[in-house]
């Protein structure tokens, strides 16, 4: 493990318990977002780690956190991050956006609608 994947996880850690109450919606969406993207992921804080902190990224332009090194693909793609484009791309990002370095695929569909729930109530 290298050590940004090791800071991310011993801030999630940390930061379980100080959260505030979410919606309904939205709770189930946190414990999901913390098991499958909080090791590359930042929520909580603009700090970017394997991956780009997604603090307000519903209405985000893809690529456009300073100082991520992104992928060329992503950067140049243009998409304005909605409920429906990370729907699009959590299901299969290489799919999206071709020559993302974002290479998971999230299949559950019901998975996938409480994290973006989630992302949208933060
Ligand atoms: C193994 C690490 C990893 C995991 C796990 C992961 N991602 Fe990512 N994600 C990345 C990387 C790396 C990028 C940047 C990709 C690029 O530059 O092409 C990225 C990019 C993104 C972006 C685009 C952000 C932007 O600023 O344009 C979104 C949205 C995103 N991920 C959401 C998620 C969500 C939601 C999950 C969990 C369901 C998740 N990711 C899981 C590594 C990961």
């Amino acid at each position: 493990m290298n050590k940004v994947v090791i800071a991310a996880l011993v801030s999630l850690a940390v930061s379980g318990h100080a959260t505030p109450a979410l919606s309904q919606e939205a709770a189930p969406g946190q414990k999901l977002f913390q098991q499958r993207c909080g090791a590359c992921h930042q929520l909580e804080t603009p700090r970017n780690g394997v991956g780009p902190h997604l603090l307000g990224v519903v209405g985000r332009t893809a690529g456009s956190v300073d100082g991520f090194r992104y992928s060329a693909a992503l950067k140049g793609s243009g998409i304005a991050w909605t409920a429906e484009t990370l729907e699009t791309f959590l299901s299969n990002p290489a799919a999206m956006v071709r020559g993302t370095r974002m290479a998971q695929r999230f299949n559950n569909a019901d998975e996938r609608r409480a994290i973006i729930a989630f992302l949208r109530a933060q």
